[in-house]
């Protein structure tokens, strides 16, 4: 039997939102006030039962359950990575990218691509979500061609930075391995959409495919995140019954019993009283990147101009990451004593899976000696008690989620109740958090200053940007 099927395990499992110091009785003036909060249910429970209604054109809601054949697939396709290559390079950016480098960071070895072949038991992992030449150029110093597979991921199928590294990628390829080329390169995207799926299907590659109603950055549990983290030895089974728990609660239409509805329902309430600003501040390195691909869920999602009636409303919340206790050094004095414009939320852990004593030395420097003998999971938890409470004690908004241990279970967990707390709060704005038009705007002039096909009419309105004065450059 998997511990995810024991009941017991999976309640101890469970990740808790702590949001006293959202509340006025607590943080004081700033803070929401209960009766606020309470007159807010109604809303809470429009929004999920909106979401209800439109399930079945969210199907990222369905992929803890609905991927049994795929999670197979993944699995025999990870299984001969593993055996075959020593490196594995996705070559994707923004919702292709961020979730296998938050999944891998959180379960696999913190140090995994430095650790040795045997130790490591997987082939190294490198994510390229990026086009710097020297970075591209770089990957090519430190993996062989001949044991390295790729996985190009994009939902569209089109985006110029992953065309142009798979441009790259196969040129390299062929001119080391002819034909063989093919047996390297994974492709996940768009069943019938895009360019990926014909490239792919003219040259018979290995496909996954993005379901349709799975947007980018709602799709780290189908195969654009599943196969990389199964490739990094993770349980991905043990990683969607994570989030199949969590759809659970998350469907809980007792509002104060579910973390995503109310943390959705605060955010909406601080956002209204002028906090434009979402830190989120990871307590572990395992959960650092977390940050990064919450912040992208939480700004493509909620950052938008107009509302669904067409009303200009210029809505969303600035994520910023931190990392703790890094950033308490650099960051928090402006969290502590900066404008009242933020929601802080901490994300500690319960356990961590190390434990570290700090060794006694020094006895005779009563201020260094003090130290000795506690651990440093101590250490961290008492920092992270103690920044939140610096931040309480300045009036300003915190909240703090535990995730009780880091693993597959809670990591689902983790993903999918942001996932459905940024859906809700998509409705409590009123806005559409599944598209992304300021992203396609971006793309579509790319697309038109490198001359792509079809969008001349692009390049025209590019060309009617008034020059740059000189006299503002300095
Ligand atoms: O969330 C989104 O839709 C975007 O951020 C995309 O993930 C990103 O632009 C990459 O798109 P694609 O996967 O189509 O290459």
């Amino acid at each position: 039997m998997n511990r995810y099927e024991n009941k017991a395990w999976r309640e101890s499992m469970r990740i808790r939102v702590d949001y006293n110091n959202m509340m006025a009785d607590f943080v004081g003036e700033k803070g929401i006030r209960k009766a606020q909060l309470e007159a807010s249910e109604s809303a809470a429970l429009t929004a999920l039962a909106a979401l209800e209604e439109r399930r079945d054109q969210m199907k990222w809601r369905d992929l803890p359950y609905s991927q049994g054949a795929v999670v197979r697939d993944i699995k025999a396709a990870a299984a001969h990575v593993r055996e075959n290559f020593d490196a594995f390079v996705v070559l994707g950016i923004g919702g292709s990218a961020l979730g296998p480098i938050a999944v891998q960071q959180a379960l696999s070895h913190l140090r995994y691509n430095e650790l040795n072949k045997e130790k490591r038991n997987g082939p190294k992992l490198y994510v390229e979500d990026n086009i710097d030449p020297e970075r591209m150029a770089s990957l090519f110093d430190v993996i062989d061609l001949e044991r390295t597979a790729f996985n190009v991921i994009t939902k569209s199928g089109s985006t110029s930075e992953t065309m142009a590294q798979l441009l790259l990628v196969v040129n390299l390829l062929k001119k080391r391995l002819g034909d063989k080329w093919t047996e390297h390169v994974i492709a996940t995207t768009d069943e019938k959409k895009g360019n990926l799926i014909k490239i792919a299907q003219a040259n018979n590659l290995r496909t996954f495919y993005v379901p349709d109603g799975v947007g980018g950055r709602f799709s780290e549990l189908c195969p654009v995140g599943l196969l990389a983290a199964a490739v990094c030895g993770a349980d991905i089974d043990e990683l969607l019954a994570g989030a199949a728990y969590a759809d659970e609660i998350c469907k809980d239409t007792n509002v104060w019993a579910n973390p995503a509805a109310v943390a959705a329902l605060l955010e909406k309430l601080a956002m209204d009283a002028g906090n434009n600003i979402s830190v989120m501040m990871p307590y572990a390195d395992s959960l650092r990147y977390v940050a990064d691909w919450y912040a992208q869920l939480w700004a493509e999602s909620l950052g938008k101009a107009t509302d669904r009636s067409g009303a200009r409303v210029n809505c969303g919340q600035t994520p910023v990451k931190a990392l703790g206790v890094t950033d308490q050094h650099s960051q928090v004095q402006l969290y502590t004593e900066g404008p009242f414009d933020k929601v802080v939320t901490f994300l500690r852990v319960g356990e961590f899976r190390q434990n570290v004593v700090i060794p006694r030395a020094f006895d005779e420097l009563p201020d260094v000696a003090f130290l000795s003998g506690h651990s440093f999971n101590e250490l961290i938890q008492s920092e992270q008690r103690a920044t939140e409470y610096a931040v309480l004690k300045s009036g300003h908004l915190n909240k703090t989620i535990t995730v009780p241990e880091v693993n597959a279970f809670t990591v689902g967990q983790l993903l999918y109740i942001f996932e459905v707390q940024t859906a809700l709060a998509g409705e409590l704005l009123n806005i559409d958090a599944f598209d992304q038009p300021g992203v396609e705007e971006g793309k579509n002039a790319t697309y038109a200053l490198l001359g792509k096909p079809g969008y001349e009419q692009k390049k025209a309105e590019l060309d009617l940007v008034p020059r740059k004065n000189t006299r503002y450059t300095v």
